[in-house]
């Protein structure tokens, strides 16, 4: 796949830079940043090399029309204090705003435009309507940089379709977040352990599908514990369940031990009666769980069991908290974790915005850890051997050099 030094001299050109700024938002104030620290560096090289950088991205999910609340001018305020200078907004995406800033641009300046969710053709299943939508964002620019790692699994107008019609390359946070996942694939250092966490396991089935013939151990924790649990027959109580997995849950449990993988699941379970921070909590067994109680984080032998496995790993992967991890009495699985994560002599990663703001939250540094992905889906499905279309289109088309490239 091109990279950015292989679209020569950006000086004076413009470039549309496609970034993942999918923060966590409380109101109007970032509550994590760190979609946006990780994609300065990219933003700051290409400013620095005299490129006048247009900004696309999305927050949310809007429905395709403006909702501001999913507004990006907090974002672009952020971007513009992390880069140390000034950053133009525009509140319209393909608009007469983002006309105006664009063309108005100077070298090595910066602009934002609004959330490219609020244009109905951004997501849209209809080629035709997404493909024009893509003419339009080409309009605004000379050059693609496709560096949003987060959304390259959406086939998405500025994230696919924009591809064909620049002449286009990953950014530098792409690239590090493909190499880091081929050293999860190709030839991992073993003991190689994946951690899935998280609420559904339907969300997760395709990845344990196939890392049961890649890692040594799976070790399972969040809310989709309760579907493997209640698939070895045990009771649940009030614990989400997903009933129509259970035959899958079952099937990965004895694959599992047909191939030789250790399949770990919590023996004890932290328990309350609500789903309320302030509910009492209890440690129960696994396989006795009251039926008035609903399971909220994993329990504290499972915690230092899953803690000694990952110590002794060479290569780790985590998605997905343990447990409800804001709230303080259902942390201790998730901070336990994360805690063995930091200890790990080998390859470290933490997958997903979600994961990466719960380490973040608990009070780790991005540091500590060998790797954080800024994209949660998208790694998941790289691990899964999925084809991701923002960069299948981009290495096709290396294959098919188009007009202009
Ligand atoms: C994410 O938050 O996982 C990415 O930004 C992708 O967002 P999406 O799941 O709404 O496409
Ligand atoms: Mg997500």
């Amino acid at each position: 796949m091109k990279t950015v030094s292989d679209l020569g001299d950006l000086r004076g050109k413009r470039v549309l830079v496609r970034s993942d700024l999918n923060v966590p938002l409380d109101g109007t104030t970032i509550t994590d940043d760190g979609r946006v620290r990780a994609s300065v560096p990219t933003i700051k090289a290409l400013a620095d090399a005299g490129a006048r950088v247009i900004v696309t991205a999305h927050l949310g999910r809007p429905d395709g029309s403006p909702d501001q609340k999913y507004s990006l001018a907090p974002v672009a305020e952020r971007l513009a204090e992390l880069l140390g200078a000034p950053v133009l907004f525009a509140n319209d995406t393909v608009g007469p705003e983002a006309h105006r800033i664009t063309a108005a641009l100077q070298d090595g300046q910066v602009a934002v435009l609004q959330n490219v969710r609020f244009n109905p053709g951004e997501t849209s299943k209809d080629e035709p309507e997404r493909g024009a939508f893509a003419d339009e964002l080409a309009d605004l620019a000379d050059v693609f940089v496709s560096d949003g790692f987060g959304v390259v699994h959406r086939k998405q107008a500025s994230v696919y379709d924009i591809a064909t019609r620049l002449p286009a390359a990953i950014g530098g946070l792409v690239e590090a977040e493909i190499g880091v996942l081929e050293r999860l694939t190709i030839d991992p250092e073993r003991p190689y352990t994946v951690v899935l966490g998280g609420s559904k396991v339907s969300d997760k089935l395709g990845v344990i599908d196939n890392l049961l013939d890649k890692a040594d151990s799976l070790l399972i924790g969040g809310g989709m514990v309760f579907t493997f649990l209640k698939a070895q027959g045990h009771e649940v109580g009030k614990s989400l369940l997903e009933e129509d997995q259970l035959d899958i849950a079952r099937g990965y449990i004895e694959q599992a031990s047909a191939k030789g993988v250790q399949l770990v699941l919590p023996t004890d379970i932290v328990v309350a009666p609500e789903f309320d921070a302030d509910s009492p909590a209890t440690t129960v067994a696994a396989d006795a769980m009251p039926d008035d109680q609903l399971g909220l984080d994993i329990g504290p032998d499972s915690a230092a069991r899953f803690a000694e496995i990952i110590r002794a790993s060479k290569t780790v992967f985590w998605n997905g908290p343990m447990g409800v991890f804001e709230m303080s009495a259902f942390a201790a699985g998730t901070k336990a974790v994360a805690q063995a994560l930091t200890d790990v002599d080998g390859l470290s990663v933490v997958g997903g915005g979600d994961s990466a703001a719960a380490v973040r939250q608990l009070g780790f540094a991005d540091s500590d850890f060998g790797h954080i992905s800024t994209g949660g889906g998208a790694s998941l499905e790289y691990l899964e051997g999925k084809t991701l279309p923002g960069l299948d289109i981009l290495d096709h088309r290396d294959q098919q050099p188009l007009e202009g490239n």
